[in-house]
């Protein structure tokens, strides 16, 4: 069924716009917003600029949405004020005005690097442990941990999809088992705003790659099978950038090089 009004935040970065450019179809009008310039809308979308931080804003931004595609954040390691008013605080405000305004379903773009400091060798499904590897890790483990506590006490449905690295493309080694492409996440996405009842499943969002040690089973239910393989590029990494380094964080932890990255307000 057709939603009245998606709402996609982060709607002028990378994942963001690109969806935007993708995923009319799932509802009759798509909302997008960001802090930055969006640019003029298009006949089926409205703009809304808002700070995820501002409360206020974001109760009206929710507000007739039946669903939100959540790109909107700090998208990588950042100094403790930037993730927290981002990731958590903006975070805290997009749950509390979904559950105000009934908007019960939610994609919510998590990372791997809640869970980085698991080794790439194990069978790594919705069960393993949190560890995350950076602040901006812990950030997005509080938002898995904030969509099952309004799961579990509202019945907002959150996809809590853990992306590793989507790219146009691979840009290295690594990626050969992280890269989720675009197309698989647009894939994704049509699941999660299309399948009957979603619950609030924990997914990799990681294509059909044979390096990948991410297991989805637990969600085969959204019926998401990503089509894409990074080995495909295989020759391509390594005619420009020869044989990798196995000494790298890259192929001992699944976060790779986060886990060697300092604490952002010390340096
Ligand atoms: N691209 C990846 O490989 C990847 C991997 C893991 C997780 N993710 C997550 O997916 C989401 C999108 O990633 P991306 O690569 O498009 O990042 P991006 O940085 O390109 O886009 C994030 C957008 O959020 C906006 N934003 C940041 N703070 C905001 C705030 N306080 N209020 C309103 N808007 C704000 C930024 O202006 C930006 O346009 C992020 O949440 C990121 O953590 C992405």
């Amino acid at each position: 069924m057709t939603m009245k009004r998606l709402l996609i935040t982060g709607a002028a970065g990378a994942l963001g716009s690109h969806c935007r450019q993708h995923v009319a179809h799932l509802a009759e009008t798509i909302r997008v917003s960001d802090r930055d310039n969006l640019g003029a809308a298009a006949i089926h979308e409205e703009v809304v600029q808002a700070d995820l931080a501002d409360g206020k804003a974001v109760m009206g931004l929710v507000a007739g949405c039946d669903g939100i595609l959540h790109f909107g954040g700090q998208a990588t390691e950042g100094p403790w004020s930037v993730v927290r008013n981002s990731n958590i605080e903006g975070l805290y405000n997009l749950y509390e005005a979904a559950r105000h305004h009934g908007c019960n379903r939610i994609f919510y773009a998590s990372s791997i690097h809640a869970v980085g400091y698991h080794p790439p060798t194990e069978n790594l499904d919705d069960k393993i442990d949190i560890v995350p590897d950076t602040l901006y890790g812990v950030s997005k483990a509080f938002g898995e941990a904030l969509a099952r506590f309004y799961h579990a006490k509202f019945g907002i449905e959150s996809a809590c999809v853990r992306i590793a690295s989507c790219q146009p493309q691979p840009q290295n080694h690594r990626m050969l088992a992280t890269w989720l492409s675009y197309d698989d996440l647009v894939r994704l996405v049509e699941r999660v705003f299309t399948v009957p009842v979603l619950g609030c499943p924990t997914l990799f969002g990681v294509s059909a790659n044979d390096r990948r040690w991410a297991d989805n089973s637990a969600a085969d239910y959204l019926g998401w099978k990503p089509q894409d393989n990074a080995e495909t590029h295989r020759h391509r990494l390594d005619k420009e950038q020869g044989q990798p380094d196995p000494s790298l964080p890259d192929f001992h932890f699944i976060g790779g090089p986060y886990v060697t990255m300092e604490i952002p307000d010390d340096v």
